[in-house]
């Protein structure tokens, strides 16, 4: 069970204010290309693909062919059908695919819905190839850097919940239960939207996003009028520039 239900009206909400902007993952793409060395042809496995924002990107920025593999059907329903993505039914603990088929595994902010993360660990163990590199794009509460960051500037309560996310500690271990170590661990910037921008849309990324979800409603509205403020401030600086946002590339092999 996810912490959340990814239903449909949660599902269009992902779409529709989530997936960061193509053009703000420029730093995500040299760090995958990095650790995951890709080449055309590679099958590449996407757990918790969501709405196949990051199933797409890697099908367009290195013609890679992408198991998208997502519980939740009204996620599904939102990833573009298209030659090169194979969009299955599935989860963490039970992958859909023989042993041994895939050169990499993808995991981004889905960790924390996983139930059981040795279980989850031991499937992924058994679909990659031997030396294939998993790549888990999240915060922990134990970088703060990468949870006390945007949105957390306004909604400093989201700590909430991702205090009980898993650390990065709780991770390697449960995931070295099924013999993957420590490769590489880097932050990495990605580029989200202005303040007028975020504006705009918090109320629908409350919908979307579990730290979000979490908050009372005098916490929600507390945080938007402190968010109203800094758009208007922003505006009246011309510091309308798009805000970076940070979050930890995990490597294991
Ligand atoms: C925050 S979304 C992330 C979606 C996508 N990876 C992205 O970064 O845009 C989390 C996704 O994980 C999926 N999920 C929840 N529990 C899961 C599990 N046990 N195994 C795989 N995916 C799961 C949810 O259905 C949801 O689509």
């Amino acid at each position: 069970m996810a912490r959340i239900a990814y239903d449909d009206q949660t599902a269009a909400a992902y779409k529709a204010v989530r997936e960061v902007p193509r053009d703000g993952l420029e730093e995500w793409r040299e760090a995958v290309r990095r650790h995951l060395s890709p080449s055309p042809g590679m099958t590449v496995v996407d757990i918790g693909a969501g709405t196949g924002a990051f199933a797409t990107a890697f099908s367009d920025w290195f013609g890679l062919d992408i198991f998208a593999v997502e519980p939740s059907a009204a996620m599904r329903a939102q990833i573009a059908r298209r030659p090169g993505i194979q969009v299955l039914e599935g989860d963490a603990g039970a992958l859909p695919l023989p042993d041994g088929s895939a050169d990499g595994a993808w995991m981004s902010l889905m960790i924390h819905h996983i139930p059981d993360m040795e279980a989850a660990a031991r499937e992924i163990r058994r679909v990659l190839r031997p030396g294939a590199p998993v790549l888990i794009r999240q915060g922990y509460p134990d970088r703060p850097y990468t949870t006390r960051t945007f949105p957390w500037e306004f909604f400093p309560e989201t700590v909430r919940t991702t205090d009980t996310f898993p650390s990065l500690e709780q991770t390697c271990r449960a995931f070295a239960t099924a013999g993957f170590r420590r490769d590489a661990l880097e932050p990495v910037p990605e580029t989200l939207m202005s303040l007028a921008e975020f504006l705009a849309q918090v109320d629908v990324l409350r919908r979307s996003a579990t730290i979000m979800r979490g908050l009372t409603e005098e916490e929600f509205l507390r945080g938007k009028e402190q968010l109203r403020r800094a758009a208007q401030d922003a505006e009246q600086t011309s510091a309308t520039k798009p805000r970076a946002n940070w979050l930890d590339l995990l490597v294991l092999r």
